[in-house]
């Protein structure tokens, strides 16, 4: 092992303990303390240490200017001594105790010889670059200069290679931005590479999206503090960046590291808590897109599933099977008012439930962790459908809510004053149609409408047929606020005056009408063509899509716009962010072939529709008028 001190063993950290078993997730028997450091090979990051792939001097001093490579210039040469990420071990249990990385550079010539499957091509100064990689990059080329032709040309040339593989997508490439005004967005943030991940599936591009589940699954691994607390194993990071670096005692030769950032080092120290949910749902997209099971099964990424899930599932404080978080932990990474349940976590987390359940491989260790995951399925689908949920009539009844009340059968549950209903409110919802609100804690009902957290629960079946049907006539009702001169406003209505100053701490980048409050976003245009393709409404994607393309690329792809109606682009956007060309592709994609979309939802299930039939049978005061299935669940 070539690694030396730095190299990382995910499945050491297992030890002797099954790195499948599970069976002491609620339990926390020692033995199956799967993080347990005594086992490890954790170590503390100091500056920039991660998973390593070398790029060795092969002599005389050849690999020197490594140190000022563009990752993605790859007409150079390199050697690197890491082996294809499938090639991993810890795919079988046999194999568990071998390490990640290969050995030697003969080893690394062999890998690069056929690289992530592709066979290379080599130039006379010994350049590698796959050979179908080559052949994308000049069929982008001739196709012609349409607008998703530019789209996918830029898609590809904002990809991340590590050590030779395609990895993610950097955030922003604006070929006319200094790098001191990228801030952070040269990185492969896990949010943002999910449209690029679905729109290389879609296309039949698969490599890259393994590589980016299964390095990020080694990030997910690396104990990381912020100061001198360490959140929880199963956090996935915000993003990571593919660093080239001096190689230990070497100074002639260079290694490449992946760098990732849980947030420690992210603007107001937000911790990633849908970079983890995200993660499962793309790995179910790319089982079902490319049909290869065999990375949902390997033991590692079994693991990495439900380090997730125990993290999610955790006990704590909480009255509620909504998952408590603090503000800016998801899209909207900076305070908005979202503390508490917000709505997108709460959508994602169902999504990557119910995901997650349909990956876990069947086995005895893991009979506690279905059957917490069932419970919260149930739970979390019940208190979303019933209280989370609004239209006429329900803000009706809450405008007559009685406060005060103590009593188990309390209607006014969470004692909510009416006069929180905003005047906003009273006017904007339409007679036909209804959405879930932001976010719900005891005396507060945030009832601004996001759009991310909607359009997945459509997309998750977190909302009942009924509810997504209404999300969607809501929508078409409120086009004008919705989608304007551009899809799709983050969420309505922006934060002004005195609440703009007390809940975003007056912030500068989120005025009103700007950015996440109450800016438009063209990346959520996926989101939306999933939802009604599901609910068979393909055609307010499309009317959607065909609003964007007036502008989108001859505005050189802004990351949001402004104003109410998206007049501008925005105050601080960056230009040529991948997320709004990737929404924008797979969004097109999807209206073109609208089969592809049963990948990516999540079909309503008929075991947790019948356990709420069967809660509701047992409440008088709510009737779901929903189809009982015969068999009962036990909950
Ligand atoms: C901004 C967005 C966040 C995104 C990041 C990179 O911080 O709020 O959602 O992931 O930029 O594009």
């Amino acid at each position: 092992m070539m690694m030396g001190t730095t190299e990382i063993v995910r499945h050491a950290i297992f030890g002797a303990a099954p790195a499948h078993s599970f069976a002491g997730f609620f339990a926390n028997t020692p033995q199956l303390d799967v993080h347990s450091k005594a086992h490890g090979k954790y170590r503390r990051r100091s500056s920039s240490f991660v998973s390593r792939c070398s790029v060795s001097r092969m002599s005389n001093n050849c690999f020197r200017d490594y140190r000022v490579r563009n990752i993605n210039d790859r007409s150079r040469s390199f050697k690197c001594q890491c082996q294809r990420v499938d090639d991993a071990d810890g795919m079988t249990s046999g194999d568990a105790n071998r390490t990640w990385f290969t050995e030697s550079v003969s080893q690394a010539n062999q890998i690069l010889g056929d690289l992530n499957g592709q066979k290379v091509i080599s130039f006379e100064n010994g350049s590698v670059m796959p050979n179908n990689e080559a052949s994308n990059h000049s069929s982008y080329k001739t196709r012609g200069n349409s607008i998703e032709d530019e789209a996918w040309r830029l898609l590809q040339d904002s990809v991340v290679y590590y050590c030779g593989s395609p990895v993610g997508t950097i955030a922003a490439k604006d070929p006319s931005d200094s790098s001191s005004n990228c801030l952070n967005y040269d990185q492969v943030f896990i949010r943002d590479f999910i449209p690029s991940g679905m729109a290389f599936l879609l296309k039949g591009e698969y490599d890259i999206v393994r590589n980016f589940i299964l390095h990020t699954l080694q990030l997910q691994s690396w104990e990381k503090t912020m100061d001198c607390h360490s959140p929880g194993q199963g956090l996935m990071p915000a993003s990571f960046k593919v660093r080239t670096v001096p190689l230990d005692g070497d100074d002639s030769a260079t290694e490449e590291v992946l760098d990732p950032d849980f947030g420690e080092a992210a603007i107001g120290r937000v911790a990633p808590v849908d970079s983890g949910l995200w993660w499962i749902i793309l790995l179910r997209a790319y089982g079902k897109c490319s049909g290869d099971l065999s990375v949902q099964e390997r033991i590692d990424v079994q693991t990495g599933i439900k380090m997730i899930l125990k993290l999610c599932l955790a006990d704590g404080f909480d009255m509620f099977p909504t998952l408590l978080v603090t503000d800016g932990s998801c899209m909207i990474d900076r305070r908005m008012g979202i503390h508490g349940h917000p709505l997108e976590i709460q959508a994602l987390f169902y999504s990557a439930l119910l995901s997650a359940r349909e990956m876990l491989a069947p086995e005895d260790g893991s009979a506690d962790l279905i059957r917490a995951l069932n419970n919260r399925l149930i739970a979390l689908s019940f208190h979303t459908q019933e209280y989370y949920w609004v239209d006429k009539r329900k803000l009706n009844e809450i405008y007559r809510y009685k406060q005060e009340e103590y009593s188990y059968d309390a209607v006014n549950k969470f004692n909510i004053y009416p006069d929180q209903i905003s005047p906003w409110l009273v006017e904007w919802m339409p007679d036909k149609g209804g959405y879930f609100i932001g976010n719900l804690q005891p005396a507060h009902m945030d009832f601004r409408f996001f759009s991310l957290g909607n359009l997945w629960s459509v997309v998750s079946s977190l909302a009942t047929t009924h509810q997504s049907h209404a999300i969607l006539d809501l929508i078409e009702a409120k086009w004008s606020d919705l989608v304007a001169d551009m899809p799709f406003k983050i969420c309505y209505p922006a934060l002004e005056g005195q609440e703009w100053r007390i809940i975003t701490g007056s912030d500068p980048k989120n005025t009103p009408w700007s950015y996440h409050n109450g800016g438009s976003w063209p990346t959520l245009l996926w989101q939306l063509a999933v939802a009604c393709i599901k609910m068979n409404r393909p055609e307010i994607a499309a009317k959607a899509i065909d609003v964007a393309e007036r502008r989108l690329a001859a505005d050189k792809w802004p990351e949001y716009y402004d104003t109410k109606r998206a007049r501008f682009i925005g105050k601080q956007a960056h230009l040529y962010q991948t997320w709004s060309i990737a929404g924008f592709l797979v969004a097109k994609l999807l209206i073109e072939k609208p089969d592809a979309a049963r990948n990516i939802w999540n079909d309503e299930d008929a075991e947790i529709v019948n356990a709420l039939n069967i809660m509701a049978d047992s409440n008088p005061r709510r009737k779901r008028g929903r189809k009982v299935l015969k068999k009962t669940y036990i909950v």
